[in-house]
């Protein structure tokens, strides 16, 4: 019976198919999509571009969008302006007297090509176009006509045109970056105001506006055939802006596309790809985004406080130290000071008491002055700053001196050494870097943890338990379907891939271990001018290789600030290793139980960050990650102390028979759920308790585990916990600390988190989001109950 509904199912699924394949571009009147995860998009004859939907990755949500249809990661090159995203159940259609109608499940119209009386039919055509054709067999509409932030071979742009980055890679709305040809002839790039439009001045111009000939300027930007771009002059010149011979001879696609980072430039991409491809770049637009832009009215290439630097191809933000983004999902935006500026107050004796400087290297603000010292020297210029409360940074160089006032713009990394600047923070405010944490991944292997063994891959017991053939039958039938129209999701990592032997370089031999973990060793290497870790990977589970291939894929595809970002790997015969980017500061297990106590905001901003970080596994990326190993040694902090977890993805490939061992961990509770002692299904609330207690860990900067022998250990950091909170006596759990006690209101909802995320019962713990929610303070933290029978204190 199951065989038989199987076949009639793939019959289905192949007639679509080629159904699909045999288009010839026309989209008759009255044709609708409506957006689900597996519609079928319409497609050009060749089969080369699609338009239909498009389902955002790691939501819900589609974009109404042209694309790539045969590239893996169906690369989107146009939506309607402002890249409104719909919900599931929204539909396009091509109607008599509307043209295109992009309305909502409740049929309200949420985007519309205009009103097209005389239409006759749409036409996806191979160029990328997708035009309506009027009853005359003329075309009335076409997207090459309203470009969203892309250009392609045989589309050009007309005095007046206008192309908008995107807002970021995710999402599709007018970013800040525009590219227009101006009724002047010239093609410029500049910054505009969001939402006014107003164009701030440009940070590229080509230079094309003849001022004593009109007649030579430029009247329009072509992108020709054979992906050669450039202006074409009234007097019919080129003014080339694809190199002439530059673009590479054979069967390529081309696109010119305004990235979200402001720059504009032109790719190209085999049509029949061998091996690892991606998008080459040809050339770009401006040379350096970081200094081109000057202009004093905006914030620079990066957000406001925020810091550009550019490595030759393109340009990254960072926020300078002291400073967090105002958005964290959104890197290039603006950065907020995690202190409380000067001005707040009435400082005693001029803010000396209150303020001091961290000198950030090689940073400058160069737009953001408000007053000149000349001359001056490097001391004058800091008091200077220090009584001055509207002075926020004191720059200095070669006897000058320039006080910079808050919002820091076009902040960016310069190589000259002797342009110093120092940023005013409110002593105890911020992190610093004192020299106590320098080196601190050399005394990482000497505190490696012993509970690596209780590691287990949770995919194998979540399968054995809860798979029934019903479950089993549809999951094969939507993967069937999925693979067929492959049309969403399907953004293939472009991870580099490394030989062994670039590795064996990259790290001298592997010779300097940073870490031993349950996974492998990790090693310190350079790669290019890069520091990174590489991790060897012990040897994984037979028949490992396509398990390898598919965690390096999804682990690739995760992006999250509280993430430790993989990088590349490599996968040689026997050996597998995996690039990590380098954490200056060390595991959080030095930084907790090392000689110095972090002060409780340092500790406070750590937890907060790898809720962060779970909640992004557990909910926010495409394939959910369960971590299986939350622990101090498995989190990073990078220069900045930024809590990042690593060695994620990773359970699944342990060795078989490493898996679930329960060897010496009989009557403690180190970090894992009690769950894995259990015949209970594993879920991501076993992270939600290991996550608990790190966090009573952190609150209390004492150990969970007490370790009596190598696998023998007495966890008595959660008994304890409950107990003191019982008695009122948080003061007493957290050693005196006095700036948590100065602090108790948060101190109380912390501990009181930590008490929710290790209950007995998995079902009343809260999930990551909650746990965000509560420490950040959003929603209100009920009474936690006795965290279980198991406790051995009386509840
Ligand atoms: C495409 O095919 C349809 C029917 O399959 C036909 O009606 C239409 O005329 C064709 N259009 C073109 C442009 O060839
Ligand atoms: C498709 O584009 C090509 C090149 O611009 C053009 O010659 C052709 O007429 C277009 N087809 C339709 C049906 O619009
Ligand atoms: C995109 O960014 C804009 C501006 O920041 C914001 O208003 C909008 O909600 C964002 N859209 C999505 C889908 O995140
Ligand atoms: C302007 O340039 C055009 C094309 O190069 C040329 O033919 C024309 O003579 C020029 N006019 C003047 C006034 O120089
Ligand atoms: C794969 O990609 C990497 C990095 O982009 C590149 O160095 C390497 O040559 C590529 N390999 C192949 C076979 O194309």
């Amino acid at each position: 019976m199951a065989l038989v509904l199987l076949r009639l199912i793939f019959l289905t699924i192949f007639l679509r198919f080629i159904a699909a394949q045999q288009t010839n571009g026309s989209v008759s009147v009255g044709a609708s999509l409506i957006a689900t995860p597996n519609v079928k998009p319409w497609l050009s004859s060749s089969g080369e571009f699609a338009f239909g939907f498009q389902q955002v990755q790691g939501s819900d949500s589609f974009l109404l969008s042209i694309w790539y249809d045969k590239i893996a990661d169906k690369t989107v090159i146009w939506y309607p302006e402002e890249g409104p995203l719909v919900p599931t159940g929204s539909k396009v259609e091509l109607i008599r007297g509307s043209g295109l109608v992009l309305s909502n499940p409740q049929g309200r119209q949420i985007w519309t090509s205009g009103p097209i009386s005389d239409l006759a039919f749409g036409h996806m055509n191979d160029t990328g176009n997708f035009v309506i054709v009027g009853s005359n067999s003329r075309k009335i509409w076409d997207s090459f006509d309203f470009p969203a932030d892309t250009m392609l071979p045989a589309q050009l742009m007309v005095r007046g045109g206008v192309i908008n980055s995107k807002m970021s890679n995710t999402n599709y709305s007018g970013g800040r970056f525009q590219l227009r040809l101006l009724q002047n002839g010239n093609l410029v790039l500049n910054t505009r105001n969001i939402p006014s439009g107003f164009a701030y001045e440009p940070y590229y111009i080509s230079g094309t506006y003849d001022a004593i000939n009109s007649t030579n300027s430029g009247e329009r930007v072509i992108f020709d055939e054979t992906g050669d771009m450039y202006i074409l002059r009234g007097s019919g010149q080129r003014f080339d802006l694809t190199t002439r011979g530059a673009v590479p001879s054979g069967d390529y696609y081309h696109r010119a596309t305004l990235d979200s980072d402001g720059v504009f430039r032109q790719y190209y991409y085999p049509k029949n790809p061998t091996g690892n491809t991606s998008w080459e770049v040809i050339w770009f637009e401006p040379e350096n985004i970081c200094l081109n832009i000057r202009g004093n009215q905006d914030s620079g290439a990066c957000g406001f406080n925020n810091v550009c630097s550019f490595d030759g191809n393109r340009p990254t933000c960072a926020c300078p130290q002291g400073f967090s983004l105002l958005d964290p999902n959104d890197a290039n935006g603006d950065c907020k000071p995690d202190f409380t500026p000067s001005c707040h107050e009435v400082e005693s004796n001029n803010g000396r008491d209150t303020f001091d400087f961290i000198e950030l290297n090689g940073i400058s603000w160069p737009q953001s002055d408000y007053e000149h010292m000349n001359p001056a020297n490097e001391q004058s210029c800091k008091s200077s700053c220090l009584e001055d409360c509207f002075c926020a940074v004191a720059a200095y160089r070669d006897g000058e001196c320039w006080k910079k006032r808050f919002p820091l713009s076009n902040g960016r990394k310069v190589a000259s050494a002797n342009v110093k600047s120092f940023l005013k923070f409110r002593k105890g405010d911020i992190p610093g870097t004192p020299p106590r944490l320098l080196g601190k991944y050399k005394d990482q292997r000497t505190l490696i943890l012993v509970g690596s063994v209780l590691l287990g891959t949770c995919v194998s017991v979540i399968v054995v338990l809860t798979v029934a053939i019903c479950v089993g039958f549809f999951v094969i039938y939507k993967k069937k379907v999925r693979n067929t129209y492959p049309s969403s999701n399907a953004i293939e990592n472009n991870l580099p891939h490394f030989t062994y032997q670039e590795l064996d370089k990259a790290t001298n031999g592997f010779k300097d271990e940073l870490g031993k973990g349950a996974f492998g060793i990790v090693y310190k290497g350079v790669i290019g001018k890069t520091m990174v870790a590489v991790k060897k990977l012990n040897r994984l589970v037979q028949d490992g290789e396509k398990e390898f291939k598919t965690e390096v894929d999804s682990i690739a595809r995760t992006h999250h600030k509280n993430l430790v970002q993989l990088l590349g790997y490599c996968d040689e015969g026997e050996q597998r290793l995996l690039i990590y980017e380098y954490m200056s500061n060390g595991t959080l297990a030095v930084f907790l139980f090392g000689d110095t106590r972090p002060t409780w905001k340092e500790r406070s901003y750590i937890a907060v960050g790898i809720a962060k970080g779970l909640r992004y596994l557990h909910e926010e990326c495409s394939a959910q990650i369960i971590h299986c190993d939350i622990k101090p040694q498995n989190i990073l902090l990078d220069e900045y102390f930024n809590a990042k977890i690593s060695d994620f993805g990773l359970a699944k490939l342990l060795l078989m028979n490493q898996s679930r061992t329960n060897t010496g961990i009989r009557g403690t509770k180190g970090y894992v759920a009690p769950e894995w002692f259990r015949n209970t299904p594993i879920t991501v609330k076993v992270d939600v308790y290991s996550f608990g207690v790190l966090l009573l860990e952190i609150i209390s900067c004492r150990k969970s585990l007490v370790l009596e022998s190598e696998y023998e250990g007495v966890s008595v950091l959660t008994d304890l916990a409950w107990d003191y909170y019982l008695e009122g006596r948080l003061d007493a759990f957290v050693e005196k600390d006095l700036e948590a006690l100065d602090d108790y209101k948060n101190l109380t909802r912390f501990v009181m988190v930590g008490l929710w995320c290790i209950q007995e019962n998995s079902l009343l713990r809260p999930t990551m989001r909650k746990v965000v929610q509560m420490l950040e303070g959003e929603i209100e933290v009920a009474e936690p109950p006795c965290p279980g029978p198991l406790s051995v204190t009386t509840c």
